[in-house]
């Protein structure tokens, strides 16, 4: 039997109550779940002590979800206004900036709040600018350079410093007091399946920091290496995957472990063992991997139609759905058995397709579907069209609490003049 399967029978009930006092379509959190994913890349710390983890707002930034990383010593890791500012809201008490497009309403604020935000610099026109609201507010800035580490995917080129303009940019900030270099950051990718990539991109890095001079290695506090690590449990909807048949036998990702070690063991053998420089902090900004599989959506068959079914969700409020591909599971009859059904989302949209399998025993009208790995990338990419935005539970233990309103009239229509 799937493990996932196996999950869900184990919340089948709880689930069912939830769905009865707070209706459809839910997310549910599973917050014990949550908590075993933090106790668990928290002790990672024990392979480098000097290890800081900043939970990516991005992911989803639901703040039940950040008090509960700061609460457990995983600081902000934020790329808006909003993000900052709720980051602010919830004390957290480090907070990364990043981003390629930060404005300067975005700028003032993180650079009001210098003693706990560091700001990883995306590009040297962006620097100029933080040295302008610098001297403005007599503010001493921390800084990150994030590195454009070369990947095959054009899209990336989008974020960051090329290495061989990195000499320039240290020596153009010398005579800049109230910048304080202190480290590189970079982002490789998400869902990554390969640690290994970790291991080459620091060996590029070693590469950059052994072109500074002994006084700009020394000003290295950080290195930061981004968040990326993959899950199990789903995957994308590509050409490899179809061939794979990965529909009937389910993705499983390296565990966390691995990557971690590689991590680790790289950093110790082509950074620490760099001339000059001071055992720098390791920093991770993990997402998907703390979020992704402690959350579910459940919603309701409203109709079958011939072989189909529509369900009461919009494809709005799980957009991913459109190009991953998610267990779906009938909690209403569980079973191992995988069938075929074109699973229609409620919206009236031609691409509202949420799947095209799922466990269980025939579906019928008023059955509920329960869709995994929920947590990463969901809320946050919902978008405000026909349908509500999605309601959100916590489940703790056996309490059940709405932690987010669905969405109504006046929140959608409020903001018109
Ligand atoms: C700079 C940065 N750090 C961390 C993350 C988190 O990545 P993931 O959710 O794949 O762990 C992202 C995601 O886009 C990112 O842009």
């Amino acid at each position: 039997m799937l493990p996932e399967i196996k999950r869900i029978r184990k919340y089948k009930e709880k689930f069912i109550r939830s769905v009865d006092r707070f209706g459809t379509p839910q997310y549910i959190l599973v917050v014990n779940e949550l908590k075993k994913r933090i106790k668990l890349i928290n002790q990672f710390k024990k392979r480098y002590p000097s290890m800081d983890i900043y939970y990516h707002y991005k992911t989803n930034c639901l703040p039940f979800i950040c008090k509960l990383m700061h609460k457990s010593n995983i600081y902000a890791d934020v790329s808006s206004l909003f993000e900052l500012k709720l980051a602010l809201k919830l004390k957290a008490k480090k907070i990364i900036f990043n981003g390629p497009g930060k404005t300067r309403k975005e700028l003032n604020l993180a650079i009001s709040n210098s003693d706990k935000v560091i700001i990883n610099v995306d590009n040297y026109e962006e620097l100029k600018e933080i040295i302008k609201i610098s001297r403005e507010k007599r503010k001493k800035v921390s800084i990150g350079l994030r590195l454009y580490i070369k990947s095959n995917d054009i899209g990336w080129s989008k974020f960051g410093i090329k290495p061989e303009k990195i000499n320039n940019i240290l020596k153009f900030l010398e005579k800049e007091k109230n910048i304080d270099f202190q480290g590189f950051h970079f982002h490789i990718g998400t869902e990554i399946k390969n640690p290994s990539i970790y291991k080459n991109t620091l060996k590029k890095l070693r590469k950059v920091i052994n072109n500074l001079n002994d006084e700009e290695r020394k000003k290295i506090k950080f290195i930061n290496v981004g968040g990326g690590f993959g899950v199990d449990g789903y995957y994308r909807y590509n050409i490899i995957n179809k061939i794979f048949n990965r529909e009937s036998k389910l993705y499983r990702n390296k565990p966390i472990d691995e990557f971690i070690k590689t991590i680790t063991d790289s950093f110790k053998k082509y950074i620490l063992s760099i001339e000059n420089i001071n055992s720098p902090t390791l920093i991770l900004e993990p997402g998907r991997w703390l979020v992704s599989p402690c959350m579910y959506l459940l919603t309701r068959v409203l109709y079958k139609k011939g072989d189909s079914v529509i369900l009461d969700s919009g494809i709005n409020i799980c957009m991913p759905l459109l190009y991953e591909y998610h267990p779906m599971i009938n909690l209403s009859s569980i079973s191992n058995e995988r069938k075929k059904c074109i699973l229609f989302g409620s919206a009236l949209l031609h691409v509202g397709i949420l799947g095209k399998y799922y466990y269980g025993d025939v579906l019928e009208k008023n059955d509920i579907l329960c869709i995994i790995n929920m947590g990463a990338y969901m809320e946050t990419l919902s978008w405000q069209f026909s349908k509500p935005l999605s309601r959100i539970i916590a489940l703790s233990d056996n309490k059940i609490k709405e932690i987010k309103k669905e969405e109504d009239f006046d929140y959608r229509f409020g903001r018109d003049i």
